[in-house]
């Protein structure tokens, strides 16, 4: 198929990569421009372990056209830490509680907390279940997940 370069801003810095009008942006952002924190997982909607924040919405990659982007601020889990490496209070909150087991789902279940407080749908327990309901943990880390986001609530 035709491919085409489009600009994407991610992690606040303007990257450029060719797609295809199939392309999907977690397609784009892994084998596109290398940044494989962001994972696939059911690749349809369904499990959340391709979530990043697009325009500050929180959106499953892999159901988005990476030409859908075009032009959009596109937040991954590398873009967390602060240039001197010291981590994003949410990932301090994932490893101070166990939030996690095998990692892989880890990534999305972050950009998930982060938005879940940023849109307001943190304030007790149950909307924090509610919230991150899209992001499976096949672990059984949520009561963990949970208490990490309220202790960033907090
Ligand atoms: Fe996108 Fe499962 S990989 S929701």
């Amino acid at each position: 198929a035709e491919t085409r370069t489009i600009e994407l801003i991610v992690n606040g810095t303007p990257r450029h990569v060719a797609v295809a009008p199939r392309t999907t942006l977690v397609e784009a952002l892994r084998d596109g421009l290398g940044l494989v924190g962001t994972k696939i997982g059911c690749n349809q909607g369904q499990c959340g372990a391709c979530t990043v924040l697009m325009d500050g919405a929180r959106i499953n990659s892999c159901l988005t056209l990476a030409v859908m982007a075009q032009g959009a601020e596109i937040v991954t889990v590398e873009g967390l830490a602060d240039p001197e490496g010291a981590l994003h209070p949410m990932q301090a909150a994932f490893a101070e509680n166990d939030a996690f087991q095998c990692g892989y789902c880890t990534p999305g279940q972050i950009l998930s907390a982060i938005a879940c407080i940023e849109e307001g749908h943190a304030r007790d327990a149950d909307e924090i279940r509610e919230y991150m309901s899209g992001n499976l943990c096949r672990c059984g880390a949520y009561p963990n997940i949970v208490a990490a986001v309220e202790q960033v609530r907090d």
